[in-house]
């Protein structure tokens, strides 16, 4: 989509030998670009590396996300309402629903959801760009931040995953296409655009770098 010279998806890259392995690569040289350029926070160069067939190839569309640490892993899910999913995190951490930090993109897209965690009494903290570092905030004690949700590029969502899969903690996302030419990508790439991939799917096995 950026038109980059090289790195682009589906690209081959190495040498075979005999002995090769195969492997997906997914990477980011840089999420949160204008972060950087703003001097602001998340901005962050991301590379995963798993066995070939492991990491799903996502559309460079729109994802609605979920992500949480360890302690919180399997308690919520996308399709929950609100107040549920912060209900579960307060029992799943320990913590009062008042002291519950949910992190999200500040777009206007995400307005409706603010509002409602509003009125659930947690607290947000909003950041401009870079939710790949922001999910992966989410598994640290000391980030001040126990939970991502909100909607954001799909290739961010599977290097975001495969981050929290090293990290213990759990990730969903949904394809969020917004117009005909991205719901007809998605379906040339075999892609369902309304269900739900856990982390598995995003993915694969344990072998994930
Ligand atoms: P880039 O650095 O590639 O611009 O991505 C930054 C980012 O904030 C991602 O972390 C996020 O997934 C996506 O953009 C959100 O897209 P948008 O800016 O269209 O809301």
């Amino acid at each position: 989509m950026d038109e980059a010279p090289m790195l682009y998806i589906g690209e081959q890259i190495g040498k075979t030998t005999e002995d090769s392995i195969e492997v997906d690569i997914a990477v980011d040289p840089l999420d949160g670009t204008n972060a950087v350029a703003d001097g602001d926070s998340n901005g962050i160069s991301v590379v995963a590396v798993a066995p070939r067939g492991c990491l799903l190839h996502a559309p460079d569309l729109y994802m609605d996300k979920i992500a949480v640490g360890p302690k919180a892993k399997g308690k919520v899910r996308l399709d929950m309402p609100i107040k549920e999913i912060i209900k579960n995190l307060s029992l799943a951490l320990n913590k009062n629903v008042s002291e519950i930090t949910v992190t999200m993109l500040d777009r206007p897209r995400h307005d409706e959801m603010i509002e409602e965690i509003r009125e659930v009494g947690a607290r947000i903290k909003l950041f401009k760009d870079g939710d790949v570092a922001a999910a992966i905030a989410t598994c640290f004690d000391n980030s001040g931040v126990d939970i991502l949700i909100g909607t954001g590029g799909a290739p961010e969502g599977v290097l975001a995953a495969a981050a929290l899969k090293c990290l213990g903690g759990d990730f969903q996302g949904r394809l969020h296409p917004t117009n005909e030419a991205e719901i007809k990508r998605c379906i040339e790439m075999g892609r369902d655009v309304d269900i739900i991939m856990d982390i598995e799917d995003l993915v694969k096995g344990n072998e994930v770098v």
